[in-house]
């Protein structure tokens, strides 16, 4: 357990090969004149290059959101490092917890104990396997096997401190089913990370359909987009699926960044969004995140900056569980 006392922990920048890359990168995209500041943002290291949490990833390579050195652990210092008020000392809860790799990153930060749960049993296994290998405390997690809304039903009001959400809520079609059950389970905090309707323009087959009837404008309106997706993922198969067009397809549930304030507002939780831009390495738009070379020239940070990507910080109003039925 000593390599999760958070003291012990050695906060360096990116290797300088990373550096490199990201210039080399910026040059290539003739984005060189941008101050070197914006785009070189140092992140803490909380998941080490060598860690099984990234060796063991099968999302390393792809375009949005890659499990890779950078992007993990910039993630991480996003999410958490600088909500570590929410995180330390906290019993926290992460939905759709994947192999526990912000599960791990908790309680690296500090967190007293942390519960996962995801669907996807191979995936709850190797992170069982994983945790074990780093050997965490048996006392300081469980990872399970469930569907989220069936384990937050059976939940009490305020049985977690922090309810985390990173990547699924747009799995659940019903998003604002989900956030109602996670408000309740949490006592101070939920965490939210998660694609916006602008991300329906640009992925899937139906994109260019989408691309063609949204614009600025509509995509300001508190509206929500669906998009059909394969439930087959690399790792983990989505746990809904139904036949349409002799094909085995899942849904996706897409709200504006207009809508899921109206649902937190509706909730009663009050919402801070989580800022991305020192991230920026481009001014950036879904217009430009379009085609596959678009994508596979793009930063990781260009789905936050261009709004097709979001995170908020939700915490209960003061006396908001009182009023509730
Ligand atoms: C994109 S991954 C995100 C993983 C993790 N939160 C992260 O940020 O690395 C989405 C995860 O949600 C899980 N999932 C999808 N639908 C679920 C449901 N109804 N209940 C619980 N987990 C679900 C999937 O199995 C998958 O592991």
């Amino acid at each position: 357990m000593g390599n999760l006392n958070p003291s012990l922990i050695i906060l360096k920048p990116f290797k300088t090969g990373a550096l490199q890359a990201s210039r080399l990168a910026l040059k290539e995209r003739g984005l060189k004149n941008l101050p070197l500041r914006t785009a070189m943002k140092k992140a803490p290291i909380i998941i080490a290059e060598d860690s099984p949490f990234l060796t063991t990833e099968t999302r390393q390579t792809r375009w949005a959101i890659p499990y890779n050195f950078e992007c993990l652990n910039a993630r991480i210092d996003n999410l958490l490092t600088r909500n570590q008020n929410c995180i330390k000392g906290k019993r926290v809860l992460d939905i759709g917890s994947h192999m526990g790799t912000f599960m791990y990153s908790a309680l690296i930060l500090g967190a007293e104990y942390v519960q996962g749960i995801d669907t996807e049993e191979k995936t709850i296994e190797r992170g069982q396997e994983l945790f074990q290998q780093l050997k965490v405390a048996e006392s300081r997690y469980n990872l399970q096997v469930d569907d989220a809304f069936r384990y937050l039903e059976n939940l009490e009001e305020g049985s977690f401190d922090t309810v985390l959400c990173l990547g699924t809520l747009y799995y659940m079609v019903e998003p604002y089913r989900l956030l109602k059950l996670m408000q309740k389970v949490a006592k101070e905090t939920v965490l939210i990370d998660t694609f916006t309707a602008a991300y329906a323009a640009i992925q899937g087959k139906e994109a260019p359909d989408v691309y063609r009837a949204i614009n600025e404008e509509s995509l300001k309106l508190p509206m929500l987009l669906t998009a059909l997706t394969q439930p087959g993922k690399k790792d983990y198969r989505l746990p809904h699926s139904f036949p349409h067009r002799d094909k085995d397809l899942s849904l996706i549930t897409l709200p504006t960044d207009a809508l899921l304030k109206i649902w937190f507002q509706s909730l009663e939780m009050s919402c801070t969004e989580i800022n991305w831009k020192e991230y920026q390495t481009r001014p950036c738009t879904y217009h430009d995140l379009l085609t596959p070379d678009q994508k596979k020239s793009s930063h990781w940070a260009d789905v936050y900056t261009s709004g097709v990507r979001a995170s908020y910080l939700l915490r209960a109003a003061p006396g908001s569980r009182d009023i509730l039925p």
